[in-house]
């Protein structure tokens, strides 16, 4: 579903940030990329929804070659996948319902499927009762929640979180990882960002460890 060969970045003509990242995730897996501040993890996020293009390597997600990838393709790779950031980017001028309800707005869904739809997903995230919420009336907690129920509104393959849980305390942390579980479950891969290691200690999931521009499967 996710494959990830032989990835290089460079920014400025400095030493690499990756440089030789390989990985691959199943459909339907759910994986934590860890390693320490600045080894890159946002980096290799960002080459995966397509806003960094890497110096070298090749990216295959679904029926996709980034590669050889158009740019008038772009929008609608993008659509296979769901992202989350630490600060949630959610628009403040729109309450809950209308934040979840503009992903699908912008694929012209009709008013009628959306309509359900952002119920289900609100439902599913636990904040039915929030939705004429704007972000501001919101917690943290909330508001990421109402991010990840953005992000699954055009139902991607796969749903990338960058340090998702980096502005929650450790309670909301705890139940957002609950949260990812269950969407995992579901069927929708994950690969989340993170450089909290207690956070996900014990957790069944597997991990990538990036480190001196590579990713290894297993801590040494
Ligand atoms: N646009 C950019 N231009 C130049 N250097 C950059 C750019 N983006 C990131 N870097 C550098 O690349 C390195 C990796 O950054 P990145 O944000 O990917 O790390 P990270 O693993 O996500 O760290 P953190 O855990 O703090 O989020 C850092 O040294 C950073 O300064
Ligand atoms: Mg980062």
């Amino acid at each position: 579903m996710l494959i990830i060969r032989n990835l290089k970045k460079v920014y400025n003509q400095g030493d690499p940030i990756l440089s030789d990242v390989s990985l691959e995730l199943g459909k339907g897996e759910m994986a934590f990329l860890v390693g320490p501040s600045g080894a890159g993890k946002s980096t290799l996020i960002k080459m995966i929804y397509l806003e960094e293009k890497p110096d070298a390597g090749e990216i295959l997600l679904g029926n996709y070659n980034f590669t050889h990838i158009k740019d008038k393709q772009i929008p609608r790779m993008r659509r296979q996948l769901g992202v989350i950031f630490q600060d949630f980017k959610l628009i403040s001028e729109r309450t809950a319902w209308e934040n979840v309800a503009l992903a699908l707005e912008v694929v012209g869904k009709p008013k009628r499927v959306i309509s359900n739809k952002v119920s289900d997903l609100l439902r599913l995230v636990g904040l039915l009762h929030r939705k004429h919420n704007y972000p501001d009336q919101l917690s943290g907690g909330e508001c990421q929640r109402v991010a990840t129920a953005r992000a699954l509104a055009n139902e991607p393959l796969l749903l990338l979180a960058d340090e998702p849980t980096g502005n929650l305390d450790h309670d909301n942390s705890q139940s957002l990882l609950k949260l990812l579980a269950k969407i995992n479950v579901q069927g929708c891969s994950i690969l989340m960002a993170t450089h909290n290691m207690n956070l996900i200690e014990g957790l069944p999931q597997r991990r990538l460890y990036l480190e001196d521009g590579l990713v290894r499967e297993n801590e040494s």
